[in-house]
């Protein structure tokens, strides 16, 4: 889509939600056969949030809602449309989307789901832009939530340290000026899928006793696969994105990475030749919340007064899918 022509679509509001109860790498050393040290060199990660055992991606995802609307100062009435990106979603069907239009009594808007794992926050962006820029929508309020724990097997050390719950929601709608969405990249390849993936319960491996046996309805993952891959498209994404732009790595205010491991981050950052202080993280607090990385982090860098007018920034995740995608925002 050309964005020259037609008016930007940006960001109205944000608002978060992660959950009241922390998990730190000394509870999990008490759990499997892990350390503080381990976890904190190879990862990043000092702690991360865990939902109630009653609370849900839709419960998280209302709160975060709810935040986005007022900070937009807005009312769930002049919403027009709902989307939740999510990989945990509440129940297969009917879509997490439904569950949070019916807990924000938003009777008047349609509601759906996007999966693309990680990355499902950058490709609802670009979806977001085209219902707005065709008159599809007027005003989506777009939440990434994330409830990992719950499909995470709190036995295997290889995975159960990595995932912490959240969720963050942004309300898109046109702009007035120069701020908003300047260009965007996604790719995806299949081929990759089971690297990253819950095998059981879909129709595929349909739940039963055996796969519940064989562990299959937790996340599973090959960690050092998806590392390199991660690493790789990253960095190909963002420089992509920001070539469509037309502005230079050095003019880039702020990084928004996925939060999946410190050392991702940190390559990506080398790959744009960016400084550290441009490289948002906040991975130490909340691990790998999937979707709802980059929204977060985006909330939290609004909130800490960084993110001035006209600031440049690049946003850029990769997930499950495998899904690669990259954002350039003009704040
Ligand atoms: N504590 C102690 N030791 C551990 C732990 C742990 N928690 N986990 C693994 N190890 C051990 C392994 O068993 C292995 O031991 P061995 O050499 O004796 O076999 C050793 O540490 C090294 O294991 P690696 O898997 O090679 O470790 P690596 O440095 O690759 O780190 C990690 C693993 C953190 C998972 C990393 O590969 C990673 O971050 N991968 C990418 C994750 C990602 O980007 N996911 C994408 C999005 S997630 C989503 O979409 C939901």
């Amino acid at each position: 889509m050309d964005t020259k022509k037609a008016r930007r679509i940006k960001i109205a509001g944000t608002g978060m939600y992660v959950p009241e109860k922390v998990l730190t790498n000394k509870d999990l050393e008490k759990m499997v056969d892990t350390s503080d040290e381990w976890i904190t060199t190879r990862t990043g990660i000092k702690e991360r949030r865990i939902t109630a055992p009653d609370e849900t991606t839709a419960d998280m995802a209302v709160l975060a809602g709810q935040r986005a609307v007022k900070d937009a100062g807005l009312k769930i009435k002049d919403i027009d449309l709902i989307i939740v990106a999510t990989s945990t979603p509440d129940t297969i069907f009917p879509s997490t989307a439904t569950w949070v239009q019916k807990g924000l009594k938003a009777d008047h808007v349609p509601a759906f789901d996007l999966s693309a794992g990680c990355t499902g926050f950058l490709y609802g962006m670009i979806v977001a832009e085209g219902l707005i820029q065709s008159g599809v929508s007027q005003r989506i309020l777009f939440i990434g939530a994330e409830c990992l724990t719950k499909i995470t097997n709190w036995k295997d050390r290889n995975t159960c340290v990595l995932f912490g719950d959240g969720a963050a929601g942004a309300v898109l709608e046109k702009s007035d000026d120069e701020s908003g969405i300047l260009s965007s990249y996604w790719k995806a390849d299949g081929k990759l899928g089971e690297l990253l993936i819950m095998p059981g319960g879909g129709v595929m491996k349909p739940a039963s006793h055996k796969t519940v046996e064989q562990d299959l309805h937790y996340l599973h993952m090959k960690g050092n696969e998806v590392f390199k891959h991660a690493v790789k498209r990253m960095g190909e994404a963002a420089l992509m994105a920001l070539k469509k732009a037309g502005i230079k790595r050095e003019d880039i205010d702020y990084l928004i990475p996925h939060q999946a491991n410190i050392r991702i981050i940190q390559a990506t950052g080398r790959r744009l030749k960016l400084p550290e202080e441009k490289v948002f993280s906040n991975i130490h607090k909340y691990g790998n919340m999937s979707v709802a990385t980059i929204p977060v982090g985006l909330h939290e860098l609004k909130e800490s007064g960084k993110l001035k007018k006209g600031r440049d920034i690049v946003m850029v995740a990769f997930g499950a899918g495998f899904t690669w995608a990259a954002v350039v925002y003009k704040w």
